[in-house]
């Protein structure tokens, strides 16, 4: 199973858009993947249509949880959902004063059905809190989503720095799967100018893909639904498609 945390503490950058989506565009493909919703807003248990998740979601972080009891299907061909609500506020002031609080959420992921799905993305929170720390320590991978305008660009060399402490502290195994431009509108040269600086700057850690502006995903959490269903001829779909296949492509032969 490929892991992704699906991060950046700037609020509003794409990363439920991304997380959604993107789990659906892998379910196209007959991938199997496990969309886990970190962040107490709960915005990608509500985009799929799930609205009831409780004080259970409390689960994810305890020392005895069971995560393979909170997977829901997420309505999506191929892709599962372990959802999140407002309780997961509470996980994050427990966790403040506990000793090894940062690995909890490994823990806890390293007892799931290890064949049961080919990817798991993490939903995280816009901050760099102890639940992005724990979704940074259990992953192999990040993806940052980033909103192609200059300001959004300056918060990615804090995001970076705490990868480089996570990498030497909790987990070696990290690395930067890729940095992902959204929100992109094609139509302005400023937004093309940002992904310019942003090619220039991380290199090869930007993915040949761009999600461009695109209001049809916008519209789709209204409808329970991800584009790849909701409007499955869109630029929103195509652009989440290919992403999907860029990230299959890693895979090598
Ligand atoms: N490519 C796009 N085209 C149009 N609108 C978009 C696009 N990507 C995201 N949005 C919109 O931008 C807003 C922020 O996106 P999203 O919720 O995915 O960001 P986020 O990083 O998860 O936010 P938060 O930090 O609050 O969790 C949402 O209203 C979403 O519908
Ligand atoms: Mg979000």
């Amino acid at each position: 199973m490929r892991t992704f945390a699906i991060a950046n503490q700037k609020g509003g950058s794409g990363k439920t858009t991304t997380s959604v989506n993107l789990a659906a565009a892998l379910g196209e493909q007959d991938r199997r993947v496990l969309v886990l919703d970190l962040d107490p807003q709960h915005s990608a248990t509500a985009w799929f249509g799930i609205k009831n998740a409780g004080k259970e979601v409390l689960g994810i972080f305890s020392d005895d949880g069971n995560l393979a009891d909170l997977v829901q299907e997420a309505g999506a061909p191929g892709v599962d959902l372990i959802p999140s609500s407002s309780w997961l506020v509470g996980a994050e002031k427990i966790l403040a004063g506990e000793v090894g609080a940062e690995t909890i959420l490994r823990r806890n992921l390293e007892r799931l059905p290890p064949d049961r799905w080919d990817y798991l993305l993490i939903d995280c929170p816009p901050t760099l809190g102890v639940l992005t720390i724990n979704a940074l320590t259990a992953v192999e991978e990040l993806l940052v989503p980033v909103e192609a305008h200059v300001m959004a660009l300056s918060g990615l060399a804090q995001l970076l720095q705490t990868v480089e402490i996570v990498q030497e502290r909790l987990n070696a195994k990290l690395r930067i799967s890729g940095i992902l431009a959204c929100r992109v509108d094609a139509r302005t040269r400023h937004a093309r100018e940002v992904v310019e600086q942003l090619r220039e700057r991380e290199g090869p850690l930007v993915y040949h893909t761009i999600i461009r502006e695109n209001i049809r995903l916008a519209e789709c959490p209204s409808f329970g639904q991800p584009i790849t269903q909701y409007d499955p001829k869109s630029a929103g779909a195509a652009d989440y498609r290919a992403l999907a296949q860029e990230i299959i492509s890693q895979e090598g032969s």
